[in-house]
């Protein structure tokens, strides 16, 4: 993997850059769409890569160790083969899944056992298998296997379990020296910082992480339900710690105002449920704010979806037949909703880019962040 700087504000931390990658170049900052289980949600794969045109996807490897499991995904070839996806892939570990999925999970310092979400089956993750079982699903870039802690989270719990999860990068990164290539690509490595909200333990996690000298690092546990502003302050104590030499996640954030404040911060990479999740509930971000499509103010509103979107679903549909869709509960309205919003996060990042680019970040940034906080 290779990540080049091209271009830094001046005013903030924003940067852009390219990550290249075995299956393709990743243009960042970027949004990478969540296709959980194989499949970002409602959208085919032509639809995905032709109108919303992500350089990379995410998928979980708690819920495709579940099912169909790695055995099938072997027998596919992997991932990008099973899925129809030539594009990049990232997996996340499962850290984040089995404590927010699963019930009765016990964390030992061994690994983690819990019970399915799906049928309350018993299962062990640690270190050590979730390096196989990713390899084995073939993304090209996958996660350290860490704790998330919840939020709140006590101090001397987030430090013991900060501590753990340091261990187990350490175990992540002797076993996967141990495991051959699999599919005759390479998959990349990023370990994950963890500390909860205190920044004494933020700024030991970063300098901890920085020093197994990954080709990226991630930052977890935030947006777990800590305000922004405590969210803005943890990256900004990483950010200032992790090479600049080297991509940086922040895993599962955010809303569109959350992503460009953490752009501002150094951030290049982003996930989130949100675009996809959200528009299957009939929310849909805008360049002019939120609108709640399931409103009765739309009924008889003929005007385009989003007459600045860039996807075709954007213009060829109004808002009142997109009510309509939702009122009668028709999948396609889903499917219409998830385009638009995934079309609008790739927006916004690659506008984040040019004006990184461009040199004029801070002010646009601004500006977006006015107008992204009204309810239309
Ligand atoms: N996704 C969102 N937050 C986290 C985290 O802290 N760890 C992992 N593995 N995934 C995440």
């Amino acid at each position: 993997m290779q990540f080049k700087l091209e271009g830094k504000d001046e005013q903030s931390k924003a940067r852009a850059g390219t990550i290249t990658l075995d299956h393709g170049v990743v243009e960042t900052p970027i949004f990478m769409p969540v296709g959980t289980v194989g499949t970002v949600k409602g959208v085919h794969q032509k639809e995905l890569a032709e109108e919303i045109n992500p350089d990379i996807i995410l998928g979980n490897t708690y819920h495709l160790y579940l099912r169909p499991q790695t055995q099938i995904l072997e027998k596919a070839g992997g991932l990008h083969k099973f899925m129809n996806w030539d594009r990049n892939i990232l997996t996340d570990s499962g850290g984040y899944q089995v404590y927010s999925l699963s019930a009765n999970r016990k964390i030992k310092e061994e690994g983690v056992k819990f019970k399915s979400h799906i049928d309350g089956s018993t299962h062990f993750f640690t270190p050590e298998n979730v390096m196989e079982i990713q390899r084995t699903i073939g993304a090209d870039i996958i996660m350290a296997f860490d704790e998330c802690t919840p939020y709140p989270c006590e101090y001397n719990y987030a430090k013991r379990s900060m501590h753990m999860t340091h261990r187990w990068l350490d175990r992540c990164i002797s076993h996967l020296e141990k495991l051959p290539v699999k599919y005759g690509y390479n998959q990349t490595f990023f370990p994950i910082v963890q500390g909860s909200t205190y920044k004494d333990l933020r700024k030991q996690s970063a300098e901890y992480i920085a020093s197994v000298g990954a080709d990226g690092n991630a930052i977890g546990g935030l947006s777990v339900g800590e305000p922004a502003e405590e969210m803005y302050e943890m990256t900004e104590v990483v950010t200032a710690i992790l090479p600049e030499d080297k991509p940086r996640y922040l895993m599962g954030v955010g809303t569109p105002i959350n992503i460009l404040e953490n752009i501002a911060l150094g951030i290049d990479m982003f996930d989130c449920v949100m675009p996809t999740r959200n528009g299957r509930n009939g929310m849909l971000f805008t360049a002019n704010g939120t609108i709640n499509i399931k409103n009765k103010k739309w009924e008889d509103n003929f005007s385009e979806i989003d007459e600045m979107g860039i996807t075709w679903v954007d213009t060829a549909y109004s808002k009142a037949y997109l009510r309509h869709l939702f009122t009668v509960n028709e999948m396609l309205g889903r499917q219409i909703a998830t385009i638009h919003n995934l079309g609008f996060y790739l927006w916004l990042v690659r506008e984040a880019r040019k004006h990184i680019l461009a040199g004029d970040f801070a002010s646009w940034k601004n500006t977006m962040v006015r107008n992204m906080d009204k309810r239309l």
